[in-house]
């Protein structure tokens, strides 16, 4: 059966500068978040992160990044409310769980819990503004509850449902460690939540974004940005950096490590940004709660050991512009509060999914495919040649 054939020969096209990794690259314009990497800043919605931090609450502050304002006190009491409403999950999704081997990295956890609420979601496929709000609100809602089962089962233990008593944050802690958060662990751990939730167009949030402008539907786009923020290089590096803190006896120690990394040029985690070339402000809040909270807890050796790798990697790699993300002292924080390392980014997935959503919002009021493109440097004008010519 013949076919068309092509008329000349391929154009080659013309060279262009190609940002490794989409470095330096728009995909859009957006209301919600600015970092500005020279000057080590984060803005939600035209507020800095350190009023955020020391005034807002992770409530406040997810209603702000999705409605772009902050909400009077009716706003905020109706949101925290619709909230709760939507913080069980139906038994299927445990069900489900409990059949993932305790094995298995709780990240790959919550995409799996997280599609199985699509899967049992009947308006998950509406694809229409309305519905991906209300899901929106479902996810922010029902990405902690799950995120606490997944906690709970992997120590062996039953899950523990939510309390309608208790704000966000806490109700997390609650249903992760089957305890009410004392006053410090709360304060400290809503602070973390509101300073993970947003951050530009960084890998997972692109991801979602780049998902859901296919008209594909949010829980997909959801479980895309969970697999995204799993990855050592992104999210996943808050428990790498931990790993290594718990591996060094003493601040020489520590010395002894960056150097080896130095002269085997291997990347140290919870250091370096594509976008910040100072300091992460978000390491700045993390850094003094790491002091606080290690020191209170008997661990201040964690802090000293990681303040000592901070002051090597900024002595040897300052001027390049590599300082503390904010994933290098929140493991610290988490560790000291009796949280397991595994458990770690998944509490950055329970903040995030409050810009995740904003912006797939934001995108869908205007929405276009993502489609980049790619530079072809391969052969050209090959003929076909016979199997028996090979
Ligand atoms: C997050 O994008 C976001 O906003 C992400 C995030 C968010 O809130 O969503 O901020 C959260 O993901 C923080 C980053 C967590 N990841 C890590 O801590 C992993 C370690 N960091 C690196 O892998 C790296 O810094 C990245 C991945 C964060 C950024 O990678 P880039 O921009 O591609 O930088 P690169 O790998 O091209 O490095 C540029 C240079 C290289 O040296 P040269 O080859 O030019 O001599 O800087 C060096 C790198 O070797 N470098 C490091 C380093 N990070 C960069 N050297 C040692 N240790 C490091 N951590």
């Amino acid at each position: 059966m013949s076919q068309p054939k092509y008329v000349g020969k391929m154009e080659w096209p013309v060279a262009v500068q190609i940002g490794k990794g989409l470095e330096g690259a728009i995909t859009s314009e957006t209301e919600i978040g600015y970092v500005d990497g020279e000057k080590g800043w984060l803005v939600y919605r035209g507020y800095n992160i350190f009023e955020l931090a020391e005034n807002s609450t992770f409530e406040e502050t997810t209603y702000l990044l999705l409605y772009g304002k902050l909400p009077t006190q009716k706003e905020l009491d109706e949101f925290k409310q619709k909230l709760v409403s939507y913080r069980e999950i139906p038994g299927e999704v445990i069900d489900t769980l409990r059949k993932v081997p305790k094995t298995t990295h709780p990240m790959a956890a919550l995409e799996t819990g997280i599609g199985m609420l699509g899967c049992l979601d009947p308006d998950a496929d509406k694809c229409t503004m309305e519905s991906e709000t209300e899901i929106s609100f479902k996810l922010i809602a029902q990405m902690a509850t799950v995120a606490g089962a997944i906690g709970r089962l992997r120590q062996g233990k039953e899950p523990v449902d939510p309390d309608p008593t208790l704000e966000h944050t806490a109700n997390y802690l609650y249903m992760t460690t089957g305890k009410k958060p004392d006053e410090l662990m709360e304060k400290v751990m809503d602070v973390a939540m509101i300073l993970h939730a947003d951050h530009g167009m960084n890998n997972s949030t692109f991801t979602t974004m780049c998902i859901h402008s296919t008209l594909s539907d949010m829980y997909s786009a959801i479980v895309g940005g969970i697999g995204s923020l799993k990855g050592p290089l992104h999210g996943g590096a808050n428990e790498q950096a931990l790993a290594v803190l718990l591996k060094l006896k003493d601040e020489e120690d520590a010395t002894r490590y960056v150097k080896d990394c130095i002269a085997n040029k291997k990347k140290i985690m919870g250091f370096g940004h594509r976008v910040y070339k100072a300091y992460d402000p978000r390491a700045k809040v993390l850094g003094k709660f790491s002091q606080d909270v290690t020191e209170k807890k008997g661990m201040g050796h964690l802090y000293r050991i990681a303040k000592r790798i901070e002051d090597e990697v900024i002595a040897a790699y300052g001027e390049k512009g590599i300082f503390p993300n904010v994933d290098f002292y929140s493991g610290t924080v988490y560790y000291a509060f009796g949280i397991e390392p595994a458990m770690f980014t998944p509490i950055f997935a329970v903040s995030r999914i409050s810009g995740w959503c904003a912006r797939v919002l934001e995108y869908f009021r205007d929405n276009r495919i993502f489609r980049p493109r790619a530079m072809y440097v391969g052969p050209r004008d090959l003929t076909y040649v016979p199997m028996d010519k090979r």
